[in-house]
Protein backbone atom coordinates (compact mmCIF):
# COMPACT_ATOMS: atom_id res chain seq x y z
CA UNK A 1 0.00 0.00 0.00
CA UNK A 2 1.15 3.18 -0.88
CA UNK A 3 1.38 5.96 1.87
CA UNK A 4 -0.53 9.32 1.82
CA UNK A 5 -0.18 12.17 3.35
CA UNK A 6 -3.25 13.51 3.70
CA UNK A 7 -4.19 17.14 4.75
CA UNK A 8 -7.61 18.97 5.44
CA UNK A 9 -8.24 22.84 5.01
CA UNK A 10 -11.62 23.96 5.87
CA UNK A 11 -11.84 27.13 4.14
CA UNK A 12 -14.56 30.06 5.83
CA UNK A 13 -13.73 33.14 3.79
CA UNK A 14 -14.70 32.27 0.06
CA UNK A 15 -17.32 34.71 0.27
CA UNK A 16 -15.87 35.88 -3.10
CA UNK A 17 -16.91 32.70 -4.35
CA UNK A 18 -19.99 31.57 -3.12
CA UNK A 19 -21.68 33.59 -0.25
CA UNK A 20 -21.78 30.72 2.69
CA UNK A 21 -19.53 28.06 1.19
CA UNK A 22 -17.68 25.98 3.01
CA UNK A 23 -14.99 23.95 1.74
CA UNK A 24 -13.43 21.06 3.28
CA UNK A 25 -10.56 19.71 1.02
CA UNK A 26 -8.77 16.30 1.08
CA UNK A 27 -5.78 15.78 -0.96
CA UNK A 28 -2.88 14.27 -1.00
CA UNK A 29 0.51 14.55 -2.02
CA UNK A 30 -0.08 11.99 -4.56
CA UNK A 31 -1.90 14.88 -6.22
CA UNK A 32 -4.79 12.97 -7.01
CA UNK A 33 -7.29 16.06 -6.00
CA UNK A 34 -7.26 19.66 -6.65
CA UNK A 35 -7.01 21.78 -3.46
CA UNK A 36 -9.78 24.47 -1.94
CA UNK A 37 -8.16 27.72 -1.67
CA UNK A 38 -5.01 28.38 -3.46
CA UNK A 39 -2.53 31.23 -4.40
CA UNK A 40 -0.41 31.19 -7.70
CA UNK A 41 2.38 32.37 -7.83
CA UNK A 42 2.40 32.69 -12.19
CA UNK A 43 -0.39 31.42 -14.06
CA UNK A 44 1.52 29.21 -16.90
CA UNK A 45 1.71 29.89 -20.34
CA UNK A 46 0.61 26.73 -23.05
CA UNK A 47 3.81 25.65 -24.75
CA UNK A 48 2.89 24.83 -28.50
CA UNK A 49 3.14 20.54 -28.92
CA UNK A 50 2.47 20.90 -32.83
CA UNK A 51 4.47 22.47 -35.56
CA UNK A 52 1.88 24.29 -38.52
CA UNK A 53 4.13 21.78 -40.83
CA UNK A 54 2.77 18.57 -39.09
CA UNK A 55 -0.78 19.73 -39.95
CA UNK A 56 -1.38 17.75 -42.59
CA UNK A 57 0.95 14.81 -41.30
CA UNK A 58 -1.87 15.01 -38.31
CA UNK A 59 -4.80 14.90 -40.38
CA UNK A 60 -3.48 12.10 -42.74
CA UNK A 61 -2.24 9.74 -39.90
CA UNK A 62 -4.29 8.88 -36.88
CA UNK A 63 -1.46 7.20 -35.09
CA UNK A 64 -0.11 10.46 -35.03
CA UNK A 65 -3.26 12.29 -34.44
CA UNK A 66 -3.72 10.33 -31.32
CA UNK A 67 0.15 10.77 -30.31
CA UNK A 68 -0.25 14.68 -30.63
CA UNK A 69 -3.42 14.62 -28.49
CA UNK A 70 -1.79 12.73 -25.83
CA UNK A 71 1.38 15.35 -25.54
CA UNK A 72 -1.43 17.86 -25.97
CA UNK A 73 -3.13 16.28 -22.88
CA UNK A 74 0.58 15.59 -20.91
CA UNK A 75 1.56 19.51 -21.34
CA UNK A 76 -2.45 20.87 -20.47
CA UNK A 77 -1.69 18.77 -17.27
CA UNK A 78 1.93 19.94 -16.15
CA UNK A 79 1.97 20.31 -12.36
CA UNK A 80 2.05 23.71 -11.54
CA UNK A 81 3.41 24.30 -7.66
CA UNK A 82 0.34 26.56 -5.76
CA UNK A 83 0.30 27.18 -2.22
CA UNK A 84 -2.70 26.09 -0.56
CA UNK A 85 -4.62 28.42 2.65
CA UNK A 86 -2.49 26.21 5.12
CA UNK A 87 0.64 27.39 3.51
CA UNK A 88 1.50 23.93 1.82
CA UNK A 89 2.98 23.63 -1.61
CA UNK A 90 1.20 21.44 -3.88
CA UNK A 91 0.89 20.79 -7.75
CA UNK A 92 -2.02 21.40 -9.92
CA UNK A 93 -2.73 21.04 -13.50
CA UNK A 94 -1.57 23.92 -15.69
CA UNK A 95 -5.38 24.17 -17.12
CA UNK A 96 -6.82 24.10 -13.78
CA UNK A 97 -5.22 27.68 -13.09
CA UNK A 98 -6.52 29.64 -16.62
CA UNK A 99 -9.39 32.10 -16.78
CA UNK A 100 -12.97 31.53 -16.68
CA UNK A 101 -15.20 34.42 -18.59
CA UNK A 102 -15.64 36.34 -15.24
CA UNK A 103 -11.75 36.66 -14.47
CA UNK A 104 -11.80 37.40 -18.82
CA UNK A 105 -14.64 40.42 -17.55
CA UNK A 106 -12.21 41.59 -14.57
CA UNK A 107 -9.28 41.87 -16.85
CA UNK A 108 -11.03 43.72 -19.38
CA UNK A 109 -12.01 46.23 -17.20
CA UNK A 110 -8.82 46.90 -15.90
CA UNK A 111 -7.37 46.83 -19.63
CA UNK A 112 -9.71 48.99 -20.48
CA UNK A 113 -9.23 51.76 -17.71
CA UNK A 114 -5.42 51.73 -18.19
CA UNK A 115 -6.01 52.37 -22.33
CA UNK A 116 -7.66 55.57 -20.97
CA UNK A 117 -5.53 56.24 -18.21
CA UNK A 118 -2.41 56.33 -20.93
CA UNK A 119 -4.10 58.05 -23.70
CA UNK A 120 -6.40 60.21 -25.38
CA UNK A 121 -8.78 60.58 -28.45
CA UNK A 122 -5.74 63.56 -29.73
CA UNK A 123 -3.35 60.50 -29.22
CA UNK A 124 -4.98 57.17 -29.55
CA UNK A 125 -3.03 53.99 -29.00
CA UNK A 126 -1.52 52.70 -31.89
CA UNK A 127 -2.03 48.98 -32.51
CA UNK A 128 1.46 47.96 -30.64
CA UNK A 129 0.09 50.05 -27.99
CA UNK A 130 -2.96 47.97 -27.54
CA UNK A 131 -0.80 45.10 -27.75
CA UNK A 132 1.94 46.21 -25.01
CA UNK A 133 -1.24 47.37 -22.66
CA UNK A 134 -2.43 43.94 -23.42
CA UNK A 135 0.66 42.08 -22.30
CA UNK A 136 1.37 44.32 -19.21
CA UNK A 137 -2.61 43.53 -17.94
CA UNK A 138 -1.81 40.04 -18.37
CA UNK A 139 0.88 40.01 -16.07
CA UNK A 140 -0.62 41.58 -12.95
CA UNK A 141 -3.45 38.60 -13.38
CA UNK A 142 -1.07 36.02 -13.25
CA UNK A 143 -0.89 36.03 -9.67
CA UNK A 144 -4.09 35.54 -7.92
CA UNK A 145 -6.42 33.75 -5.46
CA UNK A 146 -8.56 31.09 -6.03
CA UNK A 147 -10.77 28.90 -4.91
CA UNK A 148 -9.86 25.42 -6.85
CA UNK A 149 -12.53 23.59 -5.34
CA UNK A 150 -15.30 26.08 -5.52
CA UNK A 151 -14.82 27.17 -9.16
CA UNK A 152 -15.00 24.02 -10.45
CA UNK A 153 -18.21 22.93 -9.81
CA UNK A 154 -19.67 26.48 -9.51
CA UNK A 155 -22.40 25.30 -12.11
CA UNK A 156 -24.09 23.26 -13.97
CA UNK A 157 -22.96 23.59 -17.93
CA UNK A 158 -25.65 25.27 -20.28
CA UNK A 159 -24.84 22.16 -22.27
CA UNK A 160 -26.82 19.83 -19.15
CA UNK A 161 -30.06 22.31 -19.41
CA UNK A 162 -29.98 21.31 -23.53
CA UNK A 163 -32.65 19.72 -23.63
CA UNK A 164 -31.24 17.07 -26.01
CA UNK A 165 -28.97 15.53 -23.69
CA UNK A 166 -30.43 12.77 -23.15
CA UNK A 167 -28.29 12.83 -19.48
CA UNK A 168 -30.33 16.38 -18.71
CA UNK A 169 -33.49 14.18 -19.29
CA UNK A 170 -32.26 11.38 -16.70
CA UNK A 171 -30.85 13.86 -13.95
CA UNK A 172 -34.67 15.75 -14.20
CA UNK A 173 -36.41 12.68 -13.52
CA UNK A 174 -33.96 11.41 -10.98
CA UNK A 175 -34.04 14.98 -9.39
CA UNK A 176 -30.02 14.65 -9.73
CA UNK A 177 -27.00 16.94 -10.44
CA UNK A 178 -25.47 15.45 -14.25
CA UNK A 179 -22.57 17.50 -13.94
CA UNK A 180 -21.27 21.04 -12.98
CA UNK A 181 -18.07 22.61 -14.32
CA UNK A 182 -16.76 24.93 -15.88
CA UNK A 183 -14.37 26.59 -19.19
CA UNK A 184 -11.71 28.31 -19.18
CA UNK A 185 -9.15 29.95 -21.46
CA UNK A 186 -5.41 30.06 -21.71
CA UNK A 187 -3.48 33.73 -21.58
CA UNK A 188 -2.90 33.72 -25.14
CA UNK A 189 -6.41 33.41 -25.58
CA UNK A 190 -7.61 36.22 -23.94
CA UNK A 191 -4.99 38.17 -25.08
CA UNK A 192 -6.40 37.87 -28.60
CA UNK A 193 -9.64 38.83 -26.97
CA UNK A 194 -7.85 42.30 -25.96
CA UNK A 195 -6.09 43.10 -28.18
CA UNK A 196 -9.15 42.45 -30.96
CA UNK A 197 -11.08 44.24 -28.63
CA UNK A 198 -12.80 47.30 -30.96
CA UNK A 199 -13.12 44.67 -33.58
CA UNK A 200 -15.00 42.33 -31.71
CA UNK A 201 -17.29 44.38 -30.14
CA UNK A 202 -18.57 46.27 -33.47
CA UNK A 203 -19.01 42.65 -35.20
CA UNK A 204 -22.19 42.03 -36.31
CA UNK A 205 -23.12 38.67 -36.74
CA UNK A 206 -26.15 39.61 -38.02
CA UNK A 207 -24.73 41.16 -40.93
CA UNK A 208 -23.78 37.74 -41.95
CA UNK A 209 -26.21 34.94 -43.28
CA UNK A 210 -28.08 32.34 -40.78
CA UNK A 211 -26.93 29.19 -41.00
CA UNK A 212 -29.75 27.56 -42.79
CA UNK A 213 -28.49 28.25 -46.25
CA UNK A 214 -25.00 27.11 -46.78
CA UNK A 215 -24.09 28.03 -50.11
CA UNK A 216 -25.35 31.83 -49.50
CA UNK A 217 -22.73 31.60 -46.57
CA UNK A 218 -20.25 30.35 -48.61
CA UNK A 219 -20.79 33.19 -51.64
CA UNK A 220 -21.43 35.99 -49.16
CA UNK A 221 -18.58 36.95 -47.23
CA UNK A 222 -15.23 36.21 -48.03
CA UNK A 223 -12.00 36.95 -46.09
CA UNK A 224 -9.84 39.43 -47.18
CA UNK A 225 -7.09 37.60 -45.33
CA UNK A 226 -6.33 34.59 -46.68
CA UNK A 227 -4.45 33.65 -43.35
CA UNK A 228 -8.21 34.76 -41.64
CA UNK A 229 -10.62 32.62 -42.90
CA UNK A 230 -12.46 31.78 -39.44
CA UNK A 231 -12.09 34.35 -37.18
CA UNK A 232 -13.72 37.32 -39.17
CA UNK A 233 -14.53 39.30 -35.92
CA UNK A 234 -11.00 39.62 -34.95
CA UNK A 235 -8.17 40.96 -37.04
CA UNK A 236 -6.78 37.63 -37.63
CA UNK A 237 -7.54 33.70 -35.99
CA UNK A 238 -6.10 32.90 -32.46
CA UNK A 239 -2.62 32.06 -32.08
CA UNK A 240 -1.43 28.73 -32.17
CA UNK A 241 -0.74 28.59 -28.38
CA UNK A 242 -4.28 29.39 -27.31
CA UNK A 243 -6.11 26.95 -25.66
CA UNK A 244 -9.87 26.46 -24.01
CA UNK A 245 -11.02 24.01 -21.68
CA UNK A 246 -13.93 22.52 -21.11
CA UNK A 247 -14.27 20.58 -18.06
CA UNK A 248 -17.27 18.37 -16.07
CA UNK A 249 -17.35 16.72 -12.60
CA UNK A 250 -19.60 14.48 -11.04
CA UNK A 251 -20.68 13.40 -8.05
CA UNK A 252 -18.96 10.40 -7.27
CA UNK A 253 -21.49 9.29 -4.51
CA UNK A 254 -23.77 7.55 -6.83
CA UNK A 255 -23.61 4.78 -9.66
CA UNK A 256 -22.76 5.71 -12.75
CA UNK A 257 -22.73 4.25 -15.91
CA UNK A 258 -19.71 2.81 -17.72
CA UNK A 259 -19.75 3.74 -21.73
CA UNK A 260 -19.18 1.12 -23.98
CA UNK A 261 -16.82 2.71 -26.32
CA UNK A 262 -15.02 -0.65 -27.38
CA UNK A 263 -15.71 -2.17 -30.87
CA UNK A 264 -19.04 -4.07 -29.72
CA UNK A 265 -19.92 -0.88 -28.02
CA UNK A 266 -20.07 1.22 -30.66
CA UNK A 267 -21.09 -0.97 -33.18
CA UNK A 268 -24.54 -0.82 -30.86
CA UNK A 269 -24.11 3.20 -30.91
CA UNK A 270 -23.87 3.61 -34.80
CA UNK A 271 -27.17 1.64 -34.93
CA UNK A 272 -28.91 3.16 -33.60
CA UNK A 273 -30.62 6.15 -34.96
CA UNK A 274 -32.46 7.88 -32.77
CA UNK A 275 -31.62 11.50 -32.54
CA UNK A 276 -27.51 12.65 -33.04
CA UNK A 277 -26.15 9.56 -31.09
CA UNK A 278 -26.69 8.67 -27.21
CA UNK A 279 -23.94 6.69 -25.45
CA UNK A 280 -26.38 5.16 -23.03
CA UNK A 281 -27.95 2.73 -25.21
CA UNK A 282 -24.52 1.05 -25.39
CA UNK A 283 -24.36 0.52 -21.71
CA UNK A 284 -25.05 -2.38 -19.73
CA UNK A 285 -23.27 -2.04 -16.34
CA UNK A 286 -23.42 0.72 -13.55
CA UNK A 287 -20.07 1.30 -11.94
CA UNK A 288 -19.22 3.43 -8.88
CA UNK A 289 -16.85 5.86 -9.51
CA UNK A 290 -13.85 5.17 -7.34
CA UNK A 291 -12.65 8.68 -6.47
CA UNK A 292 -8.60 7.38 -5.71
CA UNK A 293 -9.02 6.60 -9.48
CA UNK A 294 -9.34 9.97 -11.15
CA UNK A 295 -9.05 13.74 -10.38
CA UNK A 296 -11.16 14.17 -7.91
CA UNK A 297 -11.89 17.40 -5.12
CA UNK A 298 -14.08 17.81 -1.95
CA UNK A 299 -16.66 20.29 -2.00
CA UNK A 300 -19.52 21.23 0.94
CA UNK A 301 -19.59 17.44 2.07
CA UNK A 302 -19.40 15.49 -1.54
CA UNK A 303 -16.98 14.03 -3.84
CA UNK A 304 -16.46 15.18 -7.13
CA UNK A 305 -14.70 13.15 -10.08
CA UNK A 306 -13.21 14.83 -13.18
CA UNK A 307 -15.57 12.43 -15.23
CA UNK A 308 -15.05 14.24 -18.34
CA UNK A 309 -12.42 17.32 -19.90
CA UNK A 310 -12.09 18.92 -23.47
CA UNK A 311 -9.01 20.32 -24.36
CA UNK A 312 -9.01 22.30 -27.56
CA UNK A 313 -5.53 23.56 -29.26
CA UNK A 314 -5.36 26.04 -32.08
CA UNK A 315 -2.32 24.13 -33.07
CA UNK A 316 -3.61 22.94 -36.78
CA UNK A 317 -6.12 25.98 -38.67
CA UNK A 318 -9.45 24.10 -37.23
CA UNK A 319 -7.98 23.26 -34.03
CA UNK A 320 -7.01 19.83 -32.00
CA UNK A 321 -10.31 18.78 -30.79
CA UNK A 322 -9.20 16.18 -27.67
CA UNK A 323 -11.26 14.86 -25.40
CA UNK A 324 -10.74 12.92 -22.49
CA UNK A 325 -13.46 10.89 -20.39
CA UNK A 326 -13.21 8.92 -16.97
CA UNK A 327 -13.73 4.86 -17.59
CA UNK A 328 -13.28 2.07 -15.18
CA UNK A 329 -11.79 -0.23 -17.91
CA UNK A 330 -9.88 2.87 -19.27
CA UNK A 331 -6.68 0.45 -20.26
CA UNK A 332 -8.95 -0.94 -23.26
CA UNK A 333 -9.77 1.21 -26.71
CA UNK A 334 -9.65 4.90 -26.35
CA UNK A 335 -7.04 4.80 -23.60
CA UNK A 336 -5.27 1.45 -24.86
CA UNK A 337 -2.11 4.32 -26.46
CA UNK A 338 -1.33 6.15 -23.67
CA UNK A 339 1.76 6.50 -23.03
CA UNK A 340 3.38 6.06 -19.81
CA UNK A 341 5.21 9.10 -19.97
CA UNK A 342 1.80 10.60 -18.58
CA UNK A 343 0.88 8.45 -16.41
CA UNK A 344 3.80 9.13 -14.62
CA UNK A 345 3.58 12.83 -14.44
CA UNK A 346 -0.08 12.71 -13.56
CA UNK A 347 -0.97 9.10 -12.42
CA UNK A 348 -5.11 9.48 -12.07
CA UNK A 349 -4.82 9.97 -15.93
CA UNK A 350 -4.38 5.96 -16.21
CA UNK A 351 -8.28 6.27 -15.44
CA UNK A 352 -9.30 8.05 -18.59
CA UNK A 353 -9.67 7.74 -22.27
CA UNK A 354 -8.91 9.85 -25.45
CA UNK A 355 -10.67 10.58 -28.90
CA UNK A 356 -9.42 13.80 -31.10
CA UNK A 357 -10.35 15.42 -34.01
CA UNK A 358 -8.27 17.52 -36.35
CA UNK A 359 -10.99 18.74 -39.36
CA UNK A 360 -13.83 17.86 -40.86
CA UNK A 361 -12.47 14.97 -43.01
CA UNK A 362 -10.59 11.69 -41.95
CA UNK A 363 -7.81 11.54 -44.11
CA UNK A 364 -6.47 8.71 -43.59
CA UNK A 365 -7.31 5.98 -45.70
CA UNK A 366 -7.04 3.15 -42.73
CA UNK A 367 -7.19 4.92 -39.19
CA UNK A 368 -7.07 1.00 -37.38
CA UNK A 369 -4.01 -0.44 -38.87
CA UNK A 370 -1.67 1.54 -37.26
CA UNK A 371 -2.64 -0.33 -33.86
CA UNK A 372 -3.28 -3.71 -35.42
CA UNK A 373 -1.17 -6.57 -34.63
CA UNK A 374 -0.34 -5.57 -31.62
CA UNK A 375 -2.09 -6.97 -28.34
CA UNK A 376 -1.60 -4.11 -26.07
CA UNK A 377 -3.49 -1.73 -28.64
CA UNK A 378 -5.63 -4.34 -30.76
CA UNK A 379 -8.63 -2.76 -29.27
CA UNK A 380 -8.33 0.55 -29.87
CA UNK A 381 -7.94 -0.84 -33.88
CA UNK A 382 -10.94 -2.76 -33.26
CA UNK A 383 -13.00 0.58 -32.02
CA UNK A 384 -11.17 2.51 -34.73
CA UNK A 385 -12.55 -0.25 -37.36
CA UNK A 386 -16.05 0.05 -36.20
CA UNK A 387 -16.17 4.17 -36.34
CA UNK A 388 -14.15 3.90 -39.96
CA UNK A 389 -17.20 1.79 -41.02
CA UNK A 390 -19.80 4.26 -39.91
CA UNK A 391 -18.52 7.56 -40.70
CA UNK A 392 -18.83 8.19 -44.32
CA UNK A 393 -15.27 9.39 -44.58
CA UNK A 394 -15.93 12.26 -41.58
CA UNK A 395 -13.63 12.47 -38.68
CA UNK A 396 -15.23 11.69 -35.28
CA UNK A 397 -14.97 12.48 -31.39
CA UNK A 398 -17.24 12.65 -28.61
CA UNK A 399 -17.38 12.80 -24.64
CA UNK A 400 -19.72 10.27 -23.54
CA UNK A 401 -19.59 12.47 -20.26
CA UNK A 402 -20.59 16.04 -22.40
CA UNK A 403 -22.27 15.00 -25.45
CA UNK A 404 -24.87 12.74 -24.73
CA UNK A 405 -27.55 13.55 -27.20
CA UNK A 406 -25.04 14.70 -30.01
CA UNK A 407 -22.56 12.37 -30.04
CA UNK A 408 -22.17 11.25 -33.39
CA UNK A 409 -20.03 14.33 -33.94
CA UNK A 410 -16.56 15.27 -34.80
CA UNK A 411 -16.56 18.68 -32.56
CA UNK A 412 -15.75 20.95 -35.52
CA UNK A 413 -18.45 20.86 -37.54
CA UNK A 414 -20.56 22.20 -34.68
CA UNK A 415 -18.52 24.44 -33.27
CA UNK A 416 -17.55 26.17 -36.87
CA UNK A 417 -21.30 28.10 -36.16
CA UNK A 418 -19.93 29.73 -33.13
CA UNK A 419 -20.76 33.71 -33.30
CA UNK A 420 -23.42 32.81 -35.42
CA UNK A 421 -27.05 34.61 -34.33
CA UNK A 422 -28.09 30.59 -33.99
CA UNK A 423 -24.77 29.31 -32.46
CA UNK A 424 -26.23 26.10 -31.41
CA UNK A 425 -28.23 25.25 -34.69
CA UNK A 426 -26.03 23.12 -37.00
CA UNK A 427 -28.29 20.19 -37.88
CA UNK A 428 -25.28 18.42 -39.58
CA UNK A 429 -22.58 18.11 -37.56
CA UNK A 430 -19.53 16.62 -39.95
CA UNK A 431 -19.27 18.46 -42.62
CA UNK A 432 -18.33 22.11 -42.70
CA UNK A 433 -20.85 23.66 -43.51
CA UNK A 434 -19.73 26.95 -44.37
CA UNK A 435 -16.01 28.28 -45.49
CA UNK A 436 -15.45 30.85 -43.26
CA UNK A 437 -16.07 31.36 -39.68
CA UNK A 438 -16.95 34.27 -37.21
CA UNK A 439 -14.86 33.63 -33.54
CA UNK A 440 -12.80 30.68 -34.83
CA UNK A 441 -14.71 27.90 -33.06
CA UNK A 442 -15.12 29.50 -30.25
CA UNK A 443 -18.56 28.76 -28.90
CA UNK A 444 -17.98 31.00 -25.94
CA UNK A 445 -18.10 33.81 -28.53
CA UNK A 446 -21.48 35.45 -27.51
CA UNK A 447 -20.64 35.89 -23.67
CA UNK A 448 -17.11 37.18 -24.44
CA UNK A 449 -19.11 39.85 -26.83
CA UNK A 450 -21.77 40.75 -23.96
CA UNK A 451 -18.67 40.88 -21.29
CA UNK A 452 -16.91 43.55 -24.05
CA UNK A 453 -19.79 46.05 -23.54
CA UNK A 454 -17.97 48.47 -22.15
CA UNK A 455 -15.75 50.32 -24.57
CA UNK A 456 -12.82 52.23 -24.46
CA UNK A 457 -13.34 56.05 -24.68
CA UNK A 458 -9.91 56.20 -26.78
CA UNK A 459 -10.15 54.58 -30.65
CA UNK A 460 -7.49 51.86 -30.37
CA UNK A 461 -7.01 51.46 -34.37
CA UNK A 462 -9.50 48.86 -35.43
CA UNK A 463 -8.62 47.62 -38.83
CA UNK A 464 -11.39 45.66 -41.12
CA UNK A 465 -9.97 42.36 -42.83
CA UNK A 466 -13.27 41.49 -43.70
CA UNK A 467 -15.47 41.88 -46.82
CA UNK A 468 -18.92 42.35 -45.73
CA UNK A 469 -21.66 41.76 -47.77
CA UNK A 470 -24.03 44.73 -48.57
CA UNK A 471 -26.53 46.44 -45.87
C1 LIG B 1 -23.75 20.12 -30.83
C2 LIG B 1 -22.77 21.12 -30.66
C3 LIG B 1 -21.42 20.81 -30.00
C4 LIG B 1 -20.62 19.72 -30.16
C5 LIG B 1 -20.86 18.49 -31.01
C6 LIG B 1 -19.43 19.98 -29.35
N1 LIG B 1 -19.53 21.18 -28.73
FE1 LIG B 1 -18.11 22.07 -27.60
N2 LIG B 1 -19.42 23.54 -27.11
C7 LIG B 1 -20.69 23.68 -27.64
C8 LIG B 1 -21.36 24.81 -27.01
C9 LIG B 1 -22.76 25.32 -27.34
C10 LIG B 1 -20.42 25.34 -26.10
C11 LIG B 1 -20.66 26.56 -25.24
C12 LIG B 1 -20.43 26.38 -23.84
C13 LIG B 1 -21.45 25.81 -22.91
O1 LIG B 1 -21.62 24.56 -22.83
O2 LIG B 1 -22.01 26.59 -22.18
C14 LIG B 1 -19.21 24.53 -26.20
C15 LIG B 1 -18.03 24.76 -25.49
C16 LIG B 1 -16.85 24.08 -25.71
C17 LIG B 1 -15.58 24.48 -25.18
C18 LIG B 1 -15.34 25.72 -24.36
C19 LIG B 1 -14.87 26.90 -25.16
C20 LIG B 1 -15.64 27.45 -26.33
O3 LIG B 1 -15.78 28.65 -26.40
O4 LIG B 1 -16.06 26.74 -27.25
C21 LIG B 1 -14.67 23.55 -25.58
C22 LIG B 1 -13.19 23.51 -25.28
C23 LIG B 1 -15.39 22.57 -26.37
N3 LIG B 1 -16.72 22.93 -26.43
C24 LIG B 1 -14.80 21.46 -26.94
C25 LIG B 1 -15.52 20.49 -27.64
C26 LIG B 1 -14.98 19.21 -28.04
C27 LIG B 1 -13.55 18.76 -27.82
C28 LIG B 1 -15.98 18.54 -28.66
C29 LIG B 1 -15.96 17.17 -29.25
C30 LIG B 1 -15.47 16.09 -28.45
C31 LIG B 1 -17.16 19.41 -28.65
N4 LIG B 1 -16.84 20.57 -28.01
C32 LIG B 1 -18.38 19.08 -29.23
C33 LIG B 1 -21.25 22.92 -28.61
C34 LIG B 1 -20.74 21.72 -29.08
Amino acid sequence: MRSRKVTCICGMGLALFQGSLTACVLFEKKETALPGEVSVAAVEDYELQVQASEASEIHANMARRREAAWKITQESFTPVEVRTAAGDRVQVPKWSLWYTTEDFSIIYKSFLESLDRKFSTDQPPSVIDVQSQADETLRVYRRRELNLAARAIQEDLSQFSNPLSEATREAAERNAVVGRGFMLFSPSLIRHYLVNHDRVRSCRPDLFPAAADPKLLRAAVRPRDPDNKYAMCFDSEFPADAVMIKAVWSPAYRDFRKFHTDAEGLKVFWADDVGNGRFHRTTESLVKFDAEKGLHLHNDGTDWVLSGLHISTKEVPEWMWVSLWWAPDADEDFGADRPDSLVKQNPYLAHYKMCVASTFRERDPDPGAHFRGNEKTASLAAALDVNAKNLDGYQWCANPFLENGFAKSNCVGCHMAAGDKEPHNFPHTYTALRGNGLADFLQSFNTFKFLMGGKSKVNSGARSSTQLPDE
